[in-house]
């Protein structure tokens, strides 16, 4: 199968030295924005040479970013090529779009590679969807804020310095805001919705809370609680109503989730009859992703038509579906109006010096929770709120 990449960052190049190394995938073309380096002869920096090449096959996007992406994406299914993508950012914008434009061009549409890296989660839920039901999904989809999270626990790693070391070994986006604040695993969240329920929700359905504002001595006082934060994708699903968040969460520390370190993720799923099912490995990083990738492309040369299904109708979002307590650090003027808002459900207050209250709710309702979390953010923009797992 001859085989364009469009971009060829850490993902592409992945891409390219695994299918090096295998007969049958030959990679003839590589688009590279103008100014680029031309190591290779194959390395174009026109689309058209790749788009308008009958002998082009499969085209494995993998240039991040949502324009010109989709467009270039559509352009390749118009053309009848197979395509494989490595973008969520794209795909969890326009995954309604995308999957119709492949079904209606009678192409496949690959998209192992945008959620957890090298970890077959994807192909995972679609297969237990075959049998039954998926009714939710949770892990830690961001190689990137593991890795922070996981040496800030450790060793008691500064924030600063451990996202420089993340973005030089390859883990983080171009922009690595989108690890820190979330907006990675939303991508990778309603991806994942996309495949587990047929039904990709819009970024606006999905709260999404990052890491940025954590501090060393947060960590201190989860790990003093017998915690560990992590960064969470969760969704539940009940008949047509479908709760999705983002956010750190306070696990146990006994629990699988705690113990998964540096660039590692850990995504579960669950569905009727098998109940739970983990799924452990590499989710960020050169050859972890390409290899995903090229699992699609090795379904695709043997004749695997799969796209990213549409099947479940619309789902409401409903937050109700998630009750929890949560942890917070904020200062004594925002904790002095979440004690008042709270009342009742305002179940510890604990100063931190001066400038600093720690505060731990009742259970609540989530959409309650996050309508008192912006209040708060508007007098503490560097408040921390992790949710008790
Ligand atoms: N920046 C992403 C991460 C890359 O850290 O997980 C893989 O999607």
């Amino acid at each position: 199968m001859k085989i364009a990449l469009l971009g060829f960052g850490v993902v592409g190049r992945g891409v390219y030295d695994i299918c090096q190394t295998l007969p049958g995938l030959e990679v003839v073309r590589i688009l590279r924005r103008k100014g680029s380096p031309r190591e290779l002869p194959i390395v174009t920096d026109c689309f058209e040479d790749i788009v308008n090449d009958p002998s082009v096959d499969c085209v494995v996007e993998a240039m991040g970013g949502l324009h010109p992406a989709r467009e270039y994406l559509l352009a390749c299914m118009a053309a009848g090529k197979q395509v494989v993508t490595s973008n969520k950012a794209v795909l969890a914008a326009f995954y309604d779009e995308l999957s119709d434009a492949a079904r209606s061009a009678g192409v496949a549409f690959g998209c192992e590679a945008c959620v957890a890296g090298g970890v077959p989660f994807l192909a995972a839920l679609r297969k237990a969807a075959r049998v039954s039901p998926i009714l939710g999904f949770s892990g830690i989809l961001n190689g990137t804020t593991n890795y922070i999270l996981s040496r800030m626990v450790d060793e008691g790693a500064d924030f600063g310095q451990v996202l420089s070391a993340a973005q030089q070994l390859g883990y983080a986006e171009a922009d690595p805001s989108a690890d820190v604040d979330g907006l990675d695993v939303q991508n990778k969240a309603i991806v994942t919705c996309g495949i587990a329920f047929g039904f990709a929700p819009s970024h606006g359905q999905v709260p999404t809370f990052g890491i940025g504002s954590i501090q060393g001595q947060d960590v201190a006082d989860i790990l003093s609680m017998g915690r560990v934060p992590k960064l969470l994708a969760t969704a539940r699903r009940e008949g047509d109503s479908l709760c999705c968040t983002v956010e750190p969460v306070l696990v146990e520390r006994g629990s699988l989730e705690a113990a998964v370190p540096l660039n590692n993720n850990l995504a579960s799923l669950e569905a009727q009859g098998i109940g739970t099912l983990k799924f452990y490995g590499q989710g960020a990083g050169a050859l972890p992703t390409g290899n995903a990738v090229v699992q699609d492309l090795l379904d695709i040369a043997q004749g695997c038509k799969d796209t990213p299904p549409r099947t479940g109708g619309a789902l409401q979002s409903d937050l109700s579906l998630l009750r929890a307590r949560w942890w917070l650090r904020l200062s004594p003027e925002a904790a002095q109006r979440a004690k008042e808002e709270l009342g009742a459900a305002c179940e510890s207050v604990r100063p931190r010096g001066e400038e600093s209250v720690c505060l731990e709710t009742a259970e609540l309702p989530a959409q309650d929770f996050y309508a008192l979390r912006s209040r708060l953010l508007a007098l503490d923009p560097k408040l921390f709120a992790a949710r008790f797992a």
